[in-house]
C-alpha cells in the first residue's frame, strides 16, 4: 500500500503541488522502511520531518493566501493548526513511549489521510481561487 499523489490532486500552483509530491515521498519511505522491519528507527526522522518540511509548507499557503486576499484564508488556516496539533500529540506519546509500532502507524494514517482529504479539498479550492483572481 502506498499513498500516491494523482493530477487530480493538482492545486495549479507549482510551487505547492511539488511540496505535496515530497511530503507523499516521504510517507512511502516510512512505509517501506515499515515492510523491512525498520519504521521504528525511522518514525523519529519522519515526525522531525512534519513538524519543519510540514510547518514551512502552510506558512508558504497561508503567505500567498494573505498576499492574495483569499476569503478562505480562515478556515482554511484553521486546519492547518488542528493538524499540527494531532501532529504534536503524535510527538508526544513518541517522547513519553518511544517508537512504538502504535505511534508509527498512527503518523503513516494520520499524515497520508489528513494530507489527501486536506489538498483534495481544501488546497485545491485555493488553488481555484490563485488561478482564477
Ligand atoms: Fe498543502
Ligand atoms: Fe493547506
Amino acid at each position: 500500500m502506498a499513498f500516491e499523489w494523482t493530477t487530480d490532486l493538482a492545486t495549479g500552483n507549482s510551487d505547492i503541488d511539488r511540496q505535496h509530491q515530497e511530503m507523499f515521498k516521504r510517507i512511502n519511505n516510512l512505509l517501506d522502511a515499515c515492510t523491512q522491519q525498520k519504521g521504528k528507527e525511522e518514525i523519529g526522522k519522519f515526525l522531525g520531518f512534519l513538524e519543519d518540511y510540514v510547518v514551512e509548507h502552510f506558512n508558504a499557503e497561508e503567505k500567498v493566501m494573505t498576499e492574495r486576499h483569499y476569503p478562505g484564508l480562515a478556515a482554511h488556516k484553521q486546519e492547518h493548526e488542528h493538524f499540527k496539533q494531532r501532529i504534536a500529540t503524535i510527538k508526544k506519546e513518541f517522547v513519553e513511549f518511544g517508537a512504538t509500532i502504535h505511534v508509527v502507524l498512527l503518523a503513516i494514517r494520520t499524515a497520508g489521510d489528513w494530507l489527501i482529504s486536506h489538498i483534495r479539498k481544501t488546497d485545491k479550492a485555493m488553488g481555484a481561487f490563485l488561478k482564477g483572481a
